[in-house]
């Protein structure tokens, strides 16, 4: 079995996850206090972290009915993400994993979100994968289990980012994507036209112009009839976000001569966006929704395909904060 962590962000993670790809537990602690900020506070992240790890790795282990001594290999993701948060779930990676002289492999964020398509029944490459998370946007095309090649990228701000953008302009709560979807489904997507960027050639995304023309749209009407019509702005908003996303990927498929489509991310979760991509026509994998969004078990899952570091050598292991890939 693989214990793994994921503190990348502001959610506490732990799973434990077998060879075969078998979800064992999925624990996720979510820190609220961001709610306040209308963000993720950096420092509020790490803290959080530290005071909720041994707990939530508990957890994990008391779902799946494990022990520590059960565990063959601990997965941890070191980066992208922010650095203090990362470095909190490293270090706690190898203190497990040296108590035990167990392995440790070190995983990449961006490859966890495409291998929860791995998981349980699974979903096989070669596909084409949509990434789309509150720090991340990209297209890439996946040909095995142990990495991707990115086709297209945003320019500027993620998916994730601007739905979280949107809702704090029309005074939503943060994470703003799900309230803002949960609203825009009361309303009509086709009240005002956002921008999406289509004259962006090739793959590329950018959702700086979307954000901005919400900004002005939402001056212009001013704080009573935005309110009135935020139902409208949300669904028109939400539309453009998922018409963007689902333009670069219905191109990406164009060049695929078996036209597959996985989706992973926190945006995965959005209702129209799955709709939109069951709708293209091709063979889609979603994963459910708590392995769209930040989880451990996306991390044991891509931990299946990396070179495990041995006892001692990965004391050194360190985290980084940018995107390598
Ligand atoms: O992958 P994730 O959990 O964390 C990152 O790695 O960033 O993604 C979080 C992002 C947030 O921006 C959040 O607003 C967005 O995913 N999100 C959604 C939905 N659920 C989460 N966006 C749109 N609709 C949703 N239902
Ligand atoms: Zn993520």
């Amino acid at each position: 079995m693989i214990l793994a962590l994921e503190t990348s962000c502001d959610d506490t993670c732990a799973a434990v996850v077998t060879r075969a790809g078998e979800i064992r537990s999925n624990v996720v602690s979510s820190q609220a206090v961001h709610g306040r900020f209308g963000g993720v506070v950096p420092e509020w992240a790490s803290r959080h972290h530290l005071e909720n790890v041994n707990a939530i790795v508990d957890l994990a282990l008391q779902q799946a009915g494990a022990t520590l001594d059960d565990a063959e290999l601990i997965a941890v993701t070191q980066g992208p993400g922010l650095v203090g948060a990362l470095l909190i779930g490293v270090a706690t990676a190898k203190g497990l994993a040296a108590s035990r002289r167990l392995p440790l492999a070190a995983v990449d964020h961006l490859q966890g979100h495409v291998a929860a398509n791995f998981l349980e029944e699974g979903f096989e490459p070669p596909f084409i994968c949509l990434l789309a998370s509150g720090g991340h946007t990209l297209i890439a095309r996946v040909t095995d289990h142990r990495g991707y090649e990115t086709l297209g990228q945003t320019l500027d701000d993620a998916a994730g980012e601007a739905f979280d953008k949107g809702a704090r302009l029309l005074g939503l709560g943060y994470p703003g994507g799900p309230a803002l979807s949960k609203l825009a489904s009361e309303g009509d997507p086709t009240a005002f036209k956002f921008p999406t960027a289509a004259r962006v050639a090739g793959l590329d995304f950018s959702f700086a112009g979307l954000k901005t023309a919400l900004l002005y749209k939402v001056r212009d009407l001013g704080p009573e009839e935005t309110a009135r019509q935020a139902a409208d702005l949300a669904a028109s908003y939400e539309f453009a976000i998922v018409e963007a996303l689902i333009m670069r990927v219905e191109r990406a498929l164009e060049a695929e001569n078996e036209p597959r489509l996985a989706i992973g991310g926190g945006v995965a979760a959005n209702r129209l966006l799955r709709e939109r991509a069951a709708a293209i026509g091709v063979p889609v994998h979603v994963p459910e929704h708590a392995l769209c969004t930040d989880n451990a078990a996306m991390i044991a899952s891509a931990a299946r395909w990396v070179e495990p570091q041995p006892f001692p050598d990965y004391l050194a292991l360190d985290a980084y904060a940018t995107r390598r890939a």
